[in-house]
């Protein structure tokens, strides 16, 4: 792998050039990226020679003044280790600020994986500001190898001492890892999810039982492996605060035909899953609608589009498609015709008669159809063991 080591300006820089050695030990390519002060603690030959490569300190060096170093070092580079990581540099980064060598290069790695190693007085570490820069970058997805308490360089005891060279090649070794997980990076997926209200009057609505937890879960499934996920989903007490699913709430059928079509052109794939109400009152009333007495009353309903449809007659060759049938007879027969008739790749065929599968439960069980006549049946399992089937089966072959 190819990892960076940033190095910044404390007294832990002493123990950066053994980092580096051991991860060159491990068979990674390291290039070193050092602020101004990292150099009054560590020199640029020690650095070249543990690593190999030549040092990147100097943003507007007559070598680099023509090119974007920290962009193509940000290509070239798995993932980026800061060690020591100073108030300063955490400080920057989670402000978004890029004024030398090193942040521009961590600002234009913020979506690859990095780890940072903090060294500091006890002081500073403990100090509000930090901790909420910190806090910020975790929200982010930076990871930290938290500094360990002992005795500081600056004759104090206390939290702040940076982890050891060992640790720290260890933490990058697990980062890398899971980052090895993501292999929707790159990736933008939409999802519908929940039930479509049509609403009646200004107090009622046509409604169905969907309570959406298969679509939440296919969005957190799909985020887990570092897709972004647009999430399109009628009402709703599901909360989700999964890192990279965007969440867009609609009510009605028509909202969320709006909201699916003006984002799946730019989208890699499609999994529908929303229980999407079938039709809609023809007029809805903006007051509460009196009772009609004994004669009844008498709703027109109008159908509403098919969003799963739409997208297949949008659909691009490399797009992907899957789509959502619930059927209670002839149940694979209606479920490829359905895959037919709007185009998917493929279909998720939720059987009503299976005990523990269906709205409502945290189970289901479902079969897959691909377009190819491939057919795949899961056993009951957790709706998000569910999604994440469903997810390696339907979209491997087109995000990998
Ligand atoms: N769907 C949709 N928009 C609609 C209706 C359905 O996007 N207006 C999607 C659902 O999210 C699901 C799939 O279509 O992925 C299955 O819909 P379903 O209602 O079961 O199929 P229909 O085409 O309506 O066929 P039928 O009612 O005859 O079973």
């Amino acid at each position: 792998m190819n990892v960076i080591v940033g190095i910044t300006g404390g007294i832990a820089a002493y123990k950066s050039p053994m980092l580096v050695r051991l991860l060159v030990k491990a068979g990674h390519t390291v290039r070193c990226v050092a602020t101004e002060h990292a150099l009054e603690f560590v020199t640029r030959v020690t650095l070249e020679t543990v690593s190999g490569n030549s040092l990147y300190s100097d943003l507007f060096a007559p070598a680099n003044a023509h090119s974007t170093e920290h962009i193509s070092l940000k290509d070239w580079g798995d993932a980026m280790v800061v060690a020591p990581a100073t108030a300063n540099i955490i400080g920057k980064m989670a402000s978004g600020i890029g004024d030398d060598a090193l942040s521009t290069l961590l600002l234009s790695f913020s979506r690859k994986p990095l780890l940072m190693a903090p060294a500091m007085n006890t002081q500073m570490w403990e100090c509000p500001a930090v901790q909420r820069n910190v806090a910020t970058l975790k929200a982010d997805g930076v990871r930290f190898v938290e500094p360990a308490a002992g005795e500081l360089a600056c004759g104090s005891t206390g939290t702040g001492r940076m982890a050891e060279p060992e640790e720290i090649a260890q933490a990058l070794e697990n980062m890398l890892a899971a980052a090895q997980g993501q292999w929707l990076a790159g990736c933008r997926v939409l999802v519908t999810a929940g039930p479509t209200y049509e609403r009646i009057d200004s107090v009622r609505f046509i409604g169905n039982y969907s309570s959406g937890k298969m679509g939440f879960a296919l969005a957190e499934a799909l985020a887990s492996h570092g897709a972004e996920v647009e999430l399109v989903t009628g009402p709703t007490a599901l909360k989700t605060n999964a890192r990279g699913v965007h969440r867009i709430d609609v009510e009605s059928a028509r909202e969320m035909y709006a909201a699916a079509t003006e984002r799946f052109p730019s989208c890699t794939a499609a999994i529908l899953s929303a229980a999407v109400a079938d039709y809609r009152p023809e007029h809805t009333a903006d007051h509460k609608l009196k009772k009609q007495g004994d004669e009844g009353m008498t709703l027109t309903l109008v159908q509403n589009p098919d969003i799963l449809a739409t997208l297949g007659q949008m659909k691009q060759q490399e797009q992907t498609l899957v789509g959502f049938a619930l059927e209670t007879d002839n149940e694979a027969a209606n479920a490829r015709r359905k895959l037919e008739r709007k185009n998917l790749d493929y279909i998720v065929l939720n059987s009503l008669r299976d005990a523990g599968a269906g709205f409502g439960v945290d189970t289901n069980r479902v079969t897959i159809m691909s377009r190819e006549g491939n057919t795949y049946s899961t056993p009951l399992l957790s709706k998000r063991e569910v999604a994440e089937e469903i997810v390696r089966h339907c979209l491997a072959p087109s995000c990998s």
